[in-house]
């Protein structure tokens, strides 16, 4: 069984680590830890962790989630302010609690209760800093000073459908497992869209449209725009299409196909990340700015993590 692992370009900052461990004979779950987790502390990374792009409130909300393939057991975590690693969370959720997703309030009171690391710490402050910068630059640039003088106590739906822009709608940290067992499991970690309504879920901790994992028969994660992978089920519809038989690549070409039958209000692209049940990767990215997606792959056999282009699709 080849151990092999496949983050999305986000999970540049924490490959090695991953790669590390899974060489060293870790499972799966503890691999995908330990590759998001530098992720999210990554003083470079805007889309992932407290220093990433916050709500239009100015608040870091993040959503993490993680699933094991061979039990199909999964745990998420959305909207949770204040802990320096939702993906760890999110695990604890699977292993500690008869339940699959935790949101918010109720999310952050379980990170407590088990004595998750709070956050922003020290080394975050430069992040946080400069994801804030980033948040008053577009308030000043698209809010009138006369609503920005009551802000964030205003009505916030304009401003979340102004915030719809492409170019803070990406970002993600994918991270796909399969073990020296040859079991499977994926997790993604996000802040998600940049300037979102808050409360705002994406398709990052629910089970079946950002992530999925089976070791049957291989598993998914996206990312970009989740409200439309939340609406086709992408990252469960890649899965059951390898079911069905289809190679690695045409599920993901199926899977495409249904989000283009979705109606879109929003610019904006996905890139889908799979692995079949032997390790067998692609990578396919539709929408604006898919000619800078990157992954990151790593097989047994292979000296070390190669980077790779993805596959280009069009709308
Ligand atoms: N795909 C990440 C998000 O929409 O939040």
């Amino acid at each position: 069984m080849a151990k092999t692992i496949l983050v999305s370009s986000e999970g540049k900052y924490g490959i090695e680590a991953g790669v590390e461990v899974l060489r060293g004979g870790a499972a799966r779950l503890d691999v995908i830890e330990a590759a998001i987790r530098p992720v999210e502390i990554a003083p470079e990374c805007r889309s992932v962790g407290l220093g990433g792009w916050p709500n239009l409130t100015g608040a870091a909300e993040l959503d993490a989630s993680i699933m094991d393939g061979r039990t199909l057991h999964s745990g998420s975590v959305g909207a949770l302010s204040g802990f320096r690693h939702p993906i760890s969370v999110a695990r604890q959720v699977m292993e500690r609690l008869p339940h699959v997703l935790l949101v918010g309030a109720g999310a952050a009171r379980f990170a407590t209760e088990i004595g998750a690391e709070p956050g922003p710490t020290d080394d975050q402050a430069a992040a946080v800093a400069l994801a804030r910068q980033g948040w008053e630059t577009w308030l000043t640039a698209h809010v009138p000073a006369e609503v920005r003088a009551d802000w964030p106590d205003v009505p916030l739906i304009e401003w979340a459908r102004q915030s719809a822009d492409p170019e803070t709608a990406h970002g993600t940290t994918i991270a796909l497992v399969k073990d020296a067992a040859g079991e499977i499991g994926c997790g993604v970690s996000t802040c998600g869209w940049a300037y979102k309504y808050p409360g705002r879920l994406g398709d990052s901790p629910i089970i079946g449209a950002g992530v999925y994992a089976d070791s049957r028969y291989g598993a998914a994660g996206c990312t970009g725009m989740g409200e439309l992978t939340i609406r086709t089920g992408t990252a469960r519809a890649v899965v059951l299409y390898m079911k069905m038989g289809l190679s690695v690549e045409a599920a993901c070409r199926e899977a495409l196909a249904d989000l283009r039958a979705a109606e879109r209000r929003f610019k904006g692209g996905v890139t889908i990340h799979a692995i079949d049940a032997a390790g067998q990767p692609c990578v396919l990215s539709v929408g604006r700015f898919t000619d800078t997606v990157r992954w990151y792959f790593w097989t047994e056999g292979m000296p070390a993590f190669e980077e790779r282009q993805t596959l280009v699709a069009g709308w």
